[in-house]
């Protein structure tokens, strides 16, 4: 099946989104993944939250890389919600945060058209000025948060301080979260694609079904949302029938049910930050070398060395904009659930289809190693 462009009509956007503002996950160890992502995925140490700053029940780091902000958090104690959350999922995405001019207002629009609340609008402030933030449920356990911080000259939120560590490895080149991915349960993603077009204005941008991508094994069915000016984009997976167990339906057996799947994150140079991020101990998918033999026949000149590319495993797609490179980590906590996606857009807007066969393949073999096809 071809991928639908499918037209929307013209109205203002009621929900404009300037972007991601943060992720934040919640994590058994926060200090031990913090190291984690600095060491091997090049994020700058920002902010930190805990019994120092008068937290009693939680600590939080916060890491930076550009514009991507990722915000890991473990709780001080037993029987805590975040507790719960990590016996329930692991580690895995809590909030996706969006950058917002007005908070107060993303609410009621989101709330009136049936989101379920999450958050009330609430300021908080300090000593750097206010921060306005509300918040409404998504699929699963996970919140979307609205953040409003124009009148904030804080490090990152009120109640954070500046984290400032000796330890500073240098950042990758990773820029900005190019798309997220939720899985959601059997027959449920179209349920999810309303959610994003009626609560909170999104478009369809893309549609795959299981003949796009499908292996002779695994099956599963996606739909693209993007906000009204692109920024966001968010593509909702749902399991489909295979001869095997879907790696959707791995994901929501390991993950406990509906959740963020992968977070892509761009980059001007695929290859230096993928040579970096492998020389610092991230571990991606490999597809079979055969892959590259017929690879410029499909997407035609690209820029860079087919050598570079074939080392690295890093994967090529053509639409009819431009082209695009990707590659995707193995997970990167022990249940088989979130995993990150490097990619660098060269005109291309699209989702790297071409790929799915050979990247599906070798996620694959990945479940077979696992026991769980
Ligand atoms: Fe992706």
């Amino acid at each position: 099946m071809e991928a639908l462009e499918i037209a929307q009509p013209e109205v203002a956007d009621f929900l404009p989104l300037n972007g991601t503002d943060y992720l934040e996950l919640y994590v058994s160890n926060a200090r031990q993944s913090a190291h984690y992502f600095q060491t091997a995925f090049g994020f700058q140490p920002l902010a930190h939250a805990g019994l120092e700053t008068g937290l009693r029940d939680r600590e939080s780091f916060v890491l930076v890389q550009d514009k991507i902000r990722l915000v890991l958090t473990s709780p001080l104690h037993g029987d805590t919600d975040i507790g719960r959350h990590i016996d329930k999922h692991g580690d895995g995405i809590r909030v996706i945060a969006l950058w917002v001019d007005d908070a107060t207002r993303a609410y009621e629009e989101t709330t009136r058209r049936g989101a379920v609340p999450f958050l009330a609008p609430t300021r908080e402030e300090d000593e750097h000025g206010y921060v306005m933030r509300s918040g409404i449920h998504t699929y699963g356990d996970t919140v979307h948060i609205f953040v409003e911080r124009s009148a904030y000259q804080g490090v990152f939120l009120p109640g954070f301080k500046a984290w400032e560590p000796v330890y500073r490895p240098e950042p990758v080149g990773l820029k900005y979260v190019d798309h997220m991915v939720g899985n959601v349960g059997w027959n449920e993603m179209n349920r999810w694609v309303s959610f994003y077009a009626g609560v909170m204005g999104f478009s369809q941008l893309v549609s795959f079904d299981d003949k796009d991508i499908s292996t002779d094994y695994t099956a599963l069915m996606s739909k693209v949302m993007s906000n009204g000016n692109g920024r966001i984009k968010f593509p909702i997976n749902e399991p489909a029938e295979g001869k095997k167990k879907s790696q959707v339906e791995e994901y929501l057996d390991f993950y406990g049910g509906p959740g963020v799947q992968h977070i892509a994150v761009a980059t001007d140079d695929i290859v230096a930050t993928v040579a970096a991020l492998r020389d610092r101990g991230v571990e991606f998918l490999k597809v079979p070398d055969a892959y590259y033999s017929d690879l410029l026949d499909r997407i035609g000149h690209i820029d860079e060395e087919m050598q570079s590319l074939r080392q690295l495993g890093i994967l090529a797609d053509r639409d009819d904009e431009g082209y695009l490179l990707q590659i995707f980590t193995k997970p990167v906590c022990p249940r088989p659930t979130l995993f990150f996606e490097i990619i660098q857009r060269k005109g291309a807007r699209s989702f790297g289809k071409g790929n799915f066969k050979a990247l599906f393949e070798a996620i694959e073999r990945e479940q077979e190693l696992r026991g769980t096809l």
